[in-house]
């Protein structure tokens, strides 16, 4: 088969901000504890953190992390954490129905943090939590001193302010899974009234209101109009969550998971476009998918999404009741998921007009790319590949790309057989094409005709494929998924082997 890709210089879709490859870790299973926290392991530093963690985390180019949830932040009063350890209380997490033991908080993920070079995005408790808990954990975090929590933070070892630039005015809202879950309108006063305390601390923060992410949900997108209608003037993102499910649904329509993640996107950019038409406001708002991946429910039996809407949070994990940091969550990714995950990246990139910061879920252990054996060694899952190309090569302008290629008809509709983000990077003076090849049974011959950026040939090839689809990394086999190295061969074209997500560097 063959395909023709047309791009011109001059047509941008958005540049890209380097947060669409931040990634989020929550006090959930294993992804703090024996993840990024593990005192007494041979590899951990002074402080207890494992640096083969933080070698691997900086490794990923991962510049903002999401912290300290997810649905577990609805349940977290984020003044357990702080202060002497052996003083901190152990309490029940009704979220992941785990014992949360508090040796880890803000103060040390702030500190791993700084070691491992990346930013906090801080989500404040707006479910069991109070708006002055909110505005009291900015003045601990941002307020140089001189005040009673800014000089507890002093007191506890961290004279200098955090300054937390990045703000989520709560988790999951609009979900009945979540504690303290509120109607689009309680919501709205709740976030409302939180952000109006926490500007009045620090008038320089960043603002992530909470939209609807489940599309099954009546709520869904009602949700976003009714709360942005008021927080729109207040807040800089909004919010949204997507993840992907291989369901049964068919490997055809499990490759085509990335238009459901474009149109999931769409919806949200159309809610802001709508709520800023409707009231005649001016400014733009971006979207902050804080949440995206591959889940594959692997810890209980599901057939479909549907399913898992009646479950509560209980019944959504194998794990024994009130444990600490169970191994719950802990998906094995194959070399399919990884193809996929390529895949979804493609569409972050075709909506970088509209999505500012995305956060691959999790990090580390929990629905990850990175996993750790407790007290032993730590490997990149599958879909560690395809983030990384991402976060390595996915910077610059996006442009429209045209194909002409064969079509197969998926649920979705029809659909082109490959699907490509192209990205000029101004600094190198190189065209960057992710493009994935849904085709089954055949390789696709893969041309690109770019107009206006000079003569550029095709320098580097690299591949994400392989004759078994099923294979897993495991810490026996670490690199039974790895990118492949292609030779190169023609000026303007390669060959994408079927079922594949590719990276092509054109200079
Ligand atoms: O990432 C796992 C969970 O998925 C998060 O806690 C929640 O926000 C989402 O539903």
């Amino acid at each position: 088969k063959k395909a023709k890709c047309f791009s011109d210089i001059h047509y941008d879709i958005g540049k890209i901000d380097d947060k669409m490859y931040s990634s989020f870790t929550e006090h959930l299973g294993r992804s703090i504890y024996t993840g990024i926290y593990e005192p007494g392991h041979p590899n951990a530093d002074e402080d207890g953190y494992r640096k083969d963690v933080m070698e691997l985390v900086k490794e990923l180019g991962v510049p903002v992390i999401r912290y300290p949830g997810g649905n577990f932040v609805s349940c977290y009063d984020w003044h357990d954490g702080i202060g002497p350890k052996e003083k901190r209380p152990k309490r029940m997490d009704y979220a992941w129905s785990s014992i949360e033991t508090n040796q880890f908080g803000i103060d040390e993920f702030c500190q791993w943090a700084e070691k491992v070079g990346i930013e906090p995005m801080i989500a404040v408790n707006l479910g069991t939590g109070s708006i002055k808990d909110a505005g009291d954990l900015v003045e601990y975090c941002n307020h140089p001193g001189g005040t009673y929590w800014s000089d507890l933070r002093a007191q506890n070892g961290h004279p200098e302010p955090y300054n937390i630039k990045y703000w989520c005015l709560g988790n999951e809202m609009e979900g009945s899974w979540q504690a303290g879950h509120l109607s689009a309108e309680d919501y709205t006063k709740k976030a409302l009234e939180a952000a109006k305390i926490m500007r009045w601390v620090d008038p320089s923060i960043k603002l992530v209101a909470c939209g609807s992410s489940y599309e099954m949900l009546p709520t869904y997108m009602e949700w976003d109009r009714t709360m942005l209608t008021d927080l729109y003037n207040q807040v800089d993102y909004l919010s949204t969550h997507n993840y992907t499910m291989n369901s049964g649904q068919g490997t055809t329509n499990y490759l085509a998971s990335y238009k459901q993640l474009d149109s999931h996107i769409k919806n949200s950019a159309k809610v802001i476009e709508y709520v800023k038409a409707k009231n005649h406001f001016d400014k733009d708002l971006k979207i902050c998918l804080d949440e995206w991946n591959v889940w594959n429910f692997q810890d209980i039996k599901l057939d479909s999404l549907d399913d898992l809407m009646g479950l509560t949070t209980f019944e959504m994990t194998s794990a024994g009741k009130w444990e600490i940091a169970p191994p719950i969550l802990q998906e094995k990714y194959s070399l399919l998921d990884a193809v996929v995950v390529g895949g979804l990246g493609i569409s972050l990139l075709n909506n970088a007009d509209t999505v500012e910061i995305a956060c691959l879920a999790q990090l580390i252990n929990v629905i990850a790319p990175i996993t750790t054996i407790p007290g032993g060694g730590i490997f990149k899952q599958a879909i560690y590949h395809p983030f990384h190309m991402l976060s390595k090569y996915g910077h610059g302008t996006v442009k429209k790309a045209i194909v002409d290629a064969p079509k197969y008809q998926c649920d979705l509709g029809e659909l082109n057989v490959v699907e490509p983000a192209v990205i000029y990077n101004e600094e190198n003076d190189e065209v960057r094409i992710f493009v994935l090849n849904c085709d089954q049974e055949e390789d696709v011959e893969f041309e690109v005709d770019l107009q206006g950026y000079g003569d550029k040939k095709v320098k580097k090839h690299l591949v994400l494929a392989g004759n078994d689809y099923s294979v897993m990394n495991t810490i026996e086999h670490p690199d039974a998924v790895e990118m492949e190295e292609k030779e190169v061969t023609a000026a303007n074209s390669v060959v994408l082997p079927k079922m594949s997500w590719n990276v092509i560097v054109l200079g």
